[in-house]
């Protein structure tokens, strides 16, 4: 048999859970979806396909696409650390 205190702590778990599965699927239906552009296929980016750590790849994306870059990137564009997550390499 539950204490009265165990059923309390159960209940509460269960709110908890609530929440975290709530905030996860509000999570995924922000997640840009798969339309977002893949990483070009050219020779500018040919070299950022060839490293293997997507953290170590894109150490200088914003050299050219940062606002004082070549390429900068337009207003709105969503939060960019880790451009690779969203712009994947196929
Ligand atoms: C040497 C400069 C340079 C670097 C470094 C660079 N880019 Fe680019 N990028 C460009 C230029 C110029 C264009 C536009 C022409 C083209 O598509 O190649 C472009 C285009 C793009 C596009 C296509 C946008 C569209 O409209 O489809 C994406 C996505 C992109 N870059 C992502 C990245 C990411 C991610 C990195 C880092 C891994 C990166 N770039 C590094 C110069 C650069
Ligand atoms: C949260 C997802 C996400 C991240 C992270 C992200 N981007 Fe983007 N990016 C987009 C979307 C969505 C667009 C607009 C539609 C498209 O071009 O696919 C876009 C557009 C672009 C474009 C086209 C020009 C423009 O501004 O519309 C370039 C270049 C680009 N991103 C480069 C980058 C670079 C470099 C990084 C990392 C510093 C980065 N992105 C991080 C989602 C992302």
């Amino acid at each position: 048999m539950q204490s009265h205190r165990q059923k309390k702590k159960t209940w509460l778990l269960n709110i908890i859970f609530a929440f975290v599965c709530v905030g996860l699927l509000i999570f995924l239906l922000e997640a840009p979806d798969e339309t977002t552009s893949f990483l070009p296929q050219d020779e500018i980016h040919a070299p950022f396909h060839l490293i293997k750590s997507k953290k170590e790849a894109e150490t200088t994306c914003l050299d050219c696409h940062g606002p004082s870059g070549d390429a900068p990137l337009q207003e709105g564009h969503p939060p960019k650390y880790r451009c690779l997550f969203c712009h994947k390499r196929i």
